[in-house]
């Protein structure tokens, strides 16, 4: 599924167009850290979070309108991890385009991820409806504080991952890097609407939702097309990175393979070298065997919506789990 498949829906492009409006609106100064801030958020990206905020605060009851600024500012955090994590993983395209660091340099890009950080901060505290009530103003703030700490901790380990491959440090790191800003997008659009009940039904299905999403992403840096992903491909595999598909890769290949993936893994390799073993590892099936695990997840954040009532924004909620696990960037 592409790019165009998630905007080409009305009831998703309408949200995102105002979120997108926001976002530019705090980003016009004619400096570069605006310039470079920018360069991320034009170049496209789902939206997805956003999208959690403003339709949990619907089925909740709430209207769109009233929640924009509160939708950017997860989406603000987001654009700041990707600059940082680009930094990171000292990865040269994202979204297809440059990375916001190769374009203006370490320390241009680390500075727009420190605006956009800041801008979040400001796109909540100019929050209509989370200034109107401060309880809810105060529970938005402290969720999604608490949750970009979760995502330092989640990226610093990730950064140092044990030798071998450990399924519980996984889930742990994911759960951090990923679905930190999964539950905060969502319980976000639960506190705005006051109904502060529904907490754990947000809260486990952006936790779930976290955990499949990642683990797809994971596969799709192994056997993603890098004309969809807009990354190089094979990329997780030359940077070395531990993620259960590359482990399962490891575990399900045969003597040869294995030596040929050790051999390129965390080091520097031609785009041939590695193609050649991202089509022996499409060919044993990786696909289907991490899908599955990804399906556990996603049935669990669907089966989390079970208490909130029926309505459209709700059926998104469900349909936005579909499509990512089926996305193929
Ligand atoms: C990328 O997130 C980073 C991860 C947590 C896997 P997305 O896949 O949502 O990135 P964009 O915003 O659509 O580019
Ligand atoms: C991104 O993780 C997660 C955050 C930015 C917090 P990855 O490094 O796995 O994601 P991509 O593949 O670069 O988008
Ligand atoms: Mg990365
Ligand atoms: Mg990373």
């Amino acid at each position: 599924m592409g790019q165009e498949r998630w905007h080409s829906m009305m009831q998703y492009s309408e949200v995102i167009n105002r979120v997108n409006s926001f976002i530019n609106s705090l980003l016009r100064e004619n400096m570069d850290v605006y310039r470079a801030s920018a360069h991320l958020i034009s170049a496209g990206g789902k939206r997805l979070r956003p999208l959690l905020t403003v339709r949990f605060y619907e089925s909740l009851g709430g209207t769109a309108d009233d929640i924009i600024e509160a939708a950017a500012a997860v989406e603000l955090i987001h654009s700041f991890t990707l600059v940082h994590d680009d930094i990171m993983d000292n990865d040269e395209y994202r979204r297809g385009v440059p990375t916001v660091h190769k374009v203006f340099g370490t320390p241009k890009a680390i500075l727009a991820g420190d605006l956009l950080f800041a801008e979040a901060y400001r796109a909540l505290l100019m929050s209509k409806i989370l200034n109107f009530y401060p309880d809810r103003f105060f529970w938005s703030t402290r969720v999604l504080t608490e949750n970009v700490v979760m995502i330092c901790e989640g990226q610093d380990m990730d950064l140092t991952p044990p030798k071998e491959f450990n399924e519980s440090f996984y889930y742990d790191l994911i759960r951090r890097k990923t679905s930190a800003l999964f539950v905060a997008s969502a319980l976000i659009g639960v506190y705005a609407s006051g109904k502060k009940e529904y907490e754990n039904a947000a809260r486990t299905y952006g936790d779930s939702f976290g955990i499949a999403f990642q683990i797809v992403d994971d596969l799709l840096g192994i056997i993603g097309d890098p004309d969809e992903t807009g990354k190089p491909v094979g990329s997780d595999i030359r940077e070395g990175k531990m993620t259960l598909p590359i482990s399962t890769a490891i575990n399900m290949a045969d003597k040869e393979l294995k030596a040929k993936i050790m051999r390129v893994y965390g080091k520097p390799s031609s785009d041939e070298e590695m193609k050649e073993i991202v089509d022996r590892v499409k060919s044993m099936q990786l696909e289907e065997h991490v899908l599955n695990v990804a399906n556990a997840y996603a049935k669990s954040a669907l089966n989390a919506l079970e208490k909130i009532p029926e309505s459209d924004s709700k059926r998104n909620l469900e349909e936005l789990v579909e499509l990512a696990i089926r996305r193929k960037k």
